[in-house]
């Protein structure tokens, strides 16, 4: 997608936005080497933005059921299925803006922002329900806090993050357990637990730690007779595989293994819905196996695009492509 259209995306009115959106969608196939450089501006550092990530300030409770709900709403957050419509389409996830429960200085959806970092969430090309047909972006919230700075009280965020899911993300509505985890997740999170460090190397390890930690969320979900949650959290799961394999695209070996264990995972979803007794023992050998998995892409990382030269290759190669 050129600057051009963007720009044209912006100032236009809704029609024409969502008719840039829908361009940007196809585009983004051929042209973008990670699917999320097309929802960042133009003028963003791709190694800056993609080599690392915003470290998250989350404080896990010590009681087994309220760390369980933190741990059901973090993969949650990371889940494009949990939105509907557009969003879902293009795998948007609430992490999308809110990087690692954060904010994104980087962010502009076509149509859906104004100046970089902000998002209009109560825009018609997200939600048949919510569209108030004014484009009013808003700056995205840290949703750590500091509390002062921050609109909703911690009471009134079920009902808050229902209304995005539903009304303005077309949505399904989401299993209760989902709905109370994403609640959990967001009053989880605060200055007085963020690490020394802004930023953390993304790497594939970072992504299969989140994949595990989904994965084991699931597990009790199931083990509770939660199946939709415990479903959706294996497709948090799966979505993280899928943030891996866009990065190892040229290399055909890691994308069998990773495909290989994505097609588990899928097998595991299915075990869940028939509530079959094995599925416990899958995910546990599949835990025990992602082991491996990890071994052989950290062997090959240094020629996948977790490698900041190389992602910055692959997305040079892109703006020569890119129409003008
Ligand atoms: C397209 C970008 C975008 C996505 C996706 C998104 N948000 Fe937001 N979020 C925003 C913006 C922008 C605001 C500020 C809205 C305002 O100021 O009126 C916001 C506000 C919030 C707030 C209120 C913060 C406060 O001030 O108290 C919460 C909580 C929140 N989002 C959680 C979520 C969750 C959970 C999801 C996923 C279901 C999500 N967001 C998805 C952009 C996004």
């Amino acid at each position: 997608m050129d600057r051009r259209r963007r720009r044209t995306g912006a100032l236009a009115g809704l029609a024409l936005a969502a008719a840039g959106f829908l361009a940007a969608a196809t585009a983004a196939e051929v042209a973008q080497p990670l699917q999320a450089l097309h929802w960042v501006t133009p003028d963003a550092d791709p190694v800056a933005t993609f080599a690392s990530q915003p470290t998250e300030c989350l404080h896990t409770p010590a009681d087994p059921a309220a760390a369980q709900a933190v741990e059901v709403g973090r993969a949650a957050f990371r889940t494009p299925l949990l939105l509907g419509g557009q969003a879902a389409r293009v795998s948007l996830t609430c992490e999308s803006c809110h990087r690692s429960g954060r904010g994104n200085p980087e962010f502009q959806f076509p149509g859906a922002s104004g100046a970089p970092g902000t998002a209009d969430v109560t825009l018609s090309l997200f939600s048949s329900h919510r569209g108030n047909g004014v484009h009013d972006p808003r700056p995205i919230p840290d949703l750590s806090g500091p509390r002062d700075r921050l609109k909703v009280a911690p009471d009134q965020l079920p009902a808050f993050i229902r209304g995005l899911i539903v009304e303005e993300f077309d949505g399904r509505e989401p299993p209760p357990a989902v709905l109370a985890g994403l609640a959990a997740y967001v009053r989880a999170l605060s200055p007085g637990a963020c690490p020394a460090e802004a930023r953390a190397p993304l790497r594939p390890a970072t992504l299969l730690a989140d994949a595990r930690r989904a994965l084991t969320a699931a597990d009790r979900a199931y083990a509770a007779g939660d199946r939709p949650t415990a479903i959706l959290m294996v497709a948090a799961a799966r979505a993280r595989l899928g943030l891996i394999d866009e990065r190892y695209k040229a290399l055909p070996a890691e994308v069998a293994r990773l495909r290989a264990a994505d097609t588990r995972l899928t097998a595991l979803q299915q075990a869940m819905r028939e509530g079959r007794a094995d599925a416990s023992t899958d995910l546990a050998h599949w835990l025990r196996d992602s082991r491996r998995l990890e071994a052989a892409l950290a062997a090959r990382e240094a020629a996948s695009l977790f490698n900041p030269t190389r992602l910055k290759a692959a997305a040079n190669r892109r703006l020569l492509l890119k129409p003008t």
